[in-house]
């Protein structure tokens, strides 16, 4: 059996990652520093798989600390989404990005090095492409300078990696480019665990109709799109979590092309932040209490992902719709607000 070390394996993507890990027969350990999270997480995915994974409170910024994971653990591959990613946070305390985002991996890859193990996905995301040229929008599209210090992160994460790739030809690391994950997992074991006040779309949304948000605000309607408001790819968090299990086993299987690949993560299909609102009231039967207010700054127009190269290539496409994960996003919200 392989197994596999999860960083950040208790937060929103890692946890349902585990999941899809442990039901494909992988033996997982995570570490976290529970920054971002809650120890309760392992409950809820032991719920659903039977198995409950191993678990380290490390930080990956300690140095010395990660040195000592890998003198006591020898894994097969590792799945790196442990980061801090608030863009607004970000551009505040652009140190603490720049410490946590870029640190962590290059000790991560030093371990690699150390201890041979030839296996690393790396959570990336849309934001290295900007405000894209053309849509959809293909791997090939240029890395655009980036708007935040959160975005610079993973633009420079992907740079680390493909120059240690050249460097070190046994290693092979794969760049998933996500798009906008939502949902939870059907249980509603797991899901999303925003700390404050939700920065994103879809956690704003269920927490408004949960009646801890007075109002959504939707930020534009002016915009240069069919009804004036943003366009983005919203995939299936679970659907996500899936295609990491299907890179792992690429480069695990030696099946990649290169040492270094990079695939976009989305459904290929844009909605409207209106779209989305609709969609959340149809699926839920709740009517949603928003405005229209001003753009946020920073906002692109539109973004999604041409997934050929994944669908072809990586030999992974998304099964669930966005009414799917909405109804999920919305289940996973009255559970942890008692609501059922
Ligand atoms: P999350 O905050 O829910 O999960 C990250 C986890 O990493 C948390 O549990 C946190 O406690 C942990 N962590 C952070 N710093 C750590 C450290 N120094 N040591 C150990 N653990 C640490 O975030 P997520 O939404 O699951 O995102 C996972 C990855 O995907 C991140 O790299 C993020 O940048 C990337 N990403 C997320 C999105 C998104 O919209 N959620 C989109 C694109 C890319
Ligand atoms: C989606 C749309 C908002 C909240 C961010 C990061 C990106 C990536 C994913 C990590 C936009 C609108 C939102 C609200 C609104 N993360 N909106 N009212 O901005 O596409 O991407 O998360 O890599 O890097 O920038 O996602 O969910 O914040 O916004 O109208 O209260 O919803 O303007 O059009 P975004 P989001």
């Amino acid at each position: 059996m392989k197994r596999i070390l999860v960083t950040g394996g208790l937060g929103y993507i890692g946890s349902h990652t585990v999941v899809a890990l442990q039901e494909e027969g992988f033996e997982v350990v995570v570490i976290d520093n529970l920054s971002n999270s809650e120890v309760s997480v392992l409950d809820g995915i032991e719920s659903i798989t039977r198995k409950r994974p191993a678990f380290e409170n490390i930080d990956l910024r300690v140095k010395k600390d990660v040195e000592d994971f890998f003198d006591n653990y020898s894994v097969d591959g590792i799945i790196h989404f442990a980061a801090s990613k608030a863009v607004g946070e970000s551009v505040e305390n652009p140190l603490l990005y720049y410490e946590n985002n870029l640190h962590t991996l290059v000790y991560l890859l030093q371990q690699c090095e150390q201890h041979n193990i030839h296996n690393f996905i790396f959570s990336s995301s849309c934001t290295v492409y900007g405000e894209p040229d053309a849509l959809p929008i293909t791997e090939a599209a240029p890395v655009k300078e980036a708007v935040s210090p959160y975005g610079n992160t993973k633009q420079i994460s992907e740079e680390v990696l493909r120059d240690t790739c050249h460097a070190n030809e046994r290693l092979k690391a794969i760049s998933l480019r996500y798009f906008n994950p939502i949902g939870a997992h059907s249980s509603a074991a797991i899901g999303e665990l925003p700390k404050g006040t939700p920065q994103n779309l879809v956690p704003f949304i269920t927490q408004t109709a949960a009646g801890l948000r007075e109002q959504l605000s939707v930020f534009g309607d002016d915009y240069p799109t069919p009804d004036g408001s943003c366009i983005r790819d919203y995939i299936h968090v679970v659907d996500l979590a899936e295609a990491h299990v299907v890179a792992l086993q690429r480069i695990i299987g030696e099946k990649n092309d290169a040492n270094f690949e990079i695939f976009n993560l989305g459904t290929g299909r844009g909605s409207s932040v209106l779209e989305v609102v609709n969609a959340f009231e149809n699926v839920s039967g709740e009517k949603l209490n928003y405005k229209i207010v001003d753009r946020r700054p920073g906002d692109v127009i539109a973004v999604y992902a041409d997934t050929q190269k994944a669908n072809e290539v990586l030999g992974w496409k998304t099964k669930r719709t966005m009414e799917e994960a909405l109804d999920s996003a919305w289940s996973w919200e009255k559970k942890v607000r008692g609501l059922d």
